[in-house]
């Protein structure tokens, strides 16, 4: 017998109950994503290794260890992307956008790769919903992305909790982190073997360690909060202040990082109590001197990724409002008045509408067929009352109603 083949580890196909839920989150997520301004982008899966080295940072344990990364037929160094902001930020400097001085709002969604221990809410191929933002320096745009987030998760009853922090920028970051590698050299023989690598190449990322003792002892470390220059503390005290006016609680953790290297000021996570140790539902930050750094013309920039697998884990199928209705006369009379109702429904629902009269029964077993699950019908009795008569055939309860008050 021949041994069938799998699907590689860490990758799933998504089927079903899930890929319905995947395409209704992402259509309605696009959509709120273009009430706020953005429009839609799509990039390479593939890019150039140096693109990622250069912007998520060679240090990052993305870029170390969890990177796609090979020689193609063609002798050029490729990857398969770990993360959307890389690429959407090359595509606003390949088509001289910076040098324009243009500000763009763009969202995608997405395969994501990396290279990490499988677990329970942690793939290797996994999907991101994300939006970047160029060209907006003020923090009133962190808050607009982060009312966005907000908007997305409350629009698909997902709890969540905001965590916050600043991470600084050129004038404040480097002094800080002196005074921390020379903090975290003291007690560098009880921290563990990746805090002390990352003590020499990228200090703040200790601050992020998961391993118990480690975190007791960085209880105690200085924070970059206390540490920020004039204008990157105006802009945090502003962003908090435009968070709590419109209603938006958060935490400040000082010890957020996050596990890429290009951000500078505000750094947000989006964590859920309810989906285990994988808990960060989404992330993102201000990056202002990416675009610079991948040789473009300095562009203020800010934006996030939402996980789609870790927020379709806090979403029922059975909550979602997918029903198909069904409309249908059982009189030739009944079929322009049916007609009529079907289109109020057709905006919001998948509807079918039979233009043919037929039997009660018939319609009935029709309808099933079809997949509806809301069956409205029309026969003699409803047409002289003007009413409806309408049978949900997954609960098997029927009414009839005044033909004006059946609504979706
Ligand atoms: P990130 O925090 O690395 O940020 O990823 C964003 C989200 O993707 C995470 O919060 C998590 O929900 C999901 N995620 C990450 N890794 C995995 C995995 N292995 N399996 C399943 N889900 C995962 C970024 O990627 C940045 N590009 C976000 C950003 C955009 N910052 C600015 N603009």
């Amino acid at each position: 017998m021949v041994k069938s083949i799998q699907s590689l580890r860490g990758m799933k196909d998504i089927i079903d109950d899930d890929s319905k839920l995947f395409t209704y989150f992402i259509e309605n997520a696009s959509k709120i994503a273009r009430n706020y301004g953005f429009s839609y982008i799509q990039t390479p899966l593939l890019e150039e290794t140096a693109l990622f080295k250069r912007s998520v940072g060679e240090s990052s344990d993305i870029v170390n260890k969890e990177m796609y990364q090979f020689i193609d037929k063609g002798e050029n160094d490729v990857c398969l992307r770990p993360e959307g902001t890389a690429g959407v930020v090359r595509c606003f400097i390949q088509n001289k956008f910076d040098k324009a001085g243009a500000s763009k709002r763009w969202f995608y969604n997405g395969a994501m790769f990396r290279y990490e221990r499988p677990q329970k809410g942690r793939l290797r191929q996994f999907h991101q919903f994300g939006a970047e933002s160029f060209g907006f320096s003020s923090v009133y745009e962190d808050a607009n992305i982060i009312m966005m987030i907000k908007d997305i998760f409350n629009f698909f009853g997902i709890k969540h909790k905001l965590v916050l922090n600043s991470l600084g920028c050129s004038v404040c970051m480097p002094p800080y982190k002196e005074t921390l590698v020379s903090k975290l050299e003291v007690i560098k023989d009880d921290l563990c073997g990746d805090c002390n690598k990352r003590i020499i190449t990228n200090p703040i990322r200790v601050l992020d360690c998961k391993i118990d003792s480690c975190k007791e002892l960085l209880k105690d470390m200085p924070k970059i909060t206390d540490s920020l220059c004039q204008d990157c503390n105006k802009d945090f005290e502003q962003l908090k202040q435009i968070l709590t006016k419109n209603n938006i609680s958060f935490d400040i953790d000082s010890n957020l990082v996050r596990g890429l290297d290009y951000y500078n000021k505000t750094a947000f996570e989006f964590v859920s109590s309810e989906i285990g140790s994988q808990n960060a539902i989404a992330g993102g930050g201000r990056y202002d001197k990416l675009v610079e750094f991948l040789g473009g013309k300095a562009t203020s920039a800010v934006g996030f990724a939402i996980g789609i697998e870790r927020v379709l884990e806090l979403i029922k199928y059975s909550d979602i409002n997918d029903d198909v209705y069904y409309f249908g006369a059982m009189t030739d009379e009944g079929i322009e008045k049916i007609f009529s109702k079907s289109y109020e429904f057709k905006a919001k629902n998948k509807t079918l509408i039979e233009y043919s009269s037929k039997s009660f029964i018939k319609h009935i077993n029709n309808a099933d067929k079809l997949g509806a699950t809301i069956v409205a019908l029309i026969g003699e009795d409803e047409l002289k009352n003007d009413t409806v008569f309408v049978k949900n055939l997954k609960t098997k309860e029927e009414f009839t109603i005044p033909f004006k008050d059946f609504k979706n």
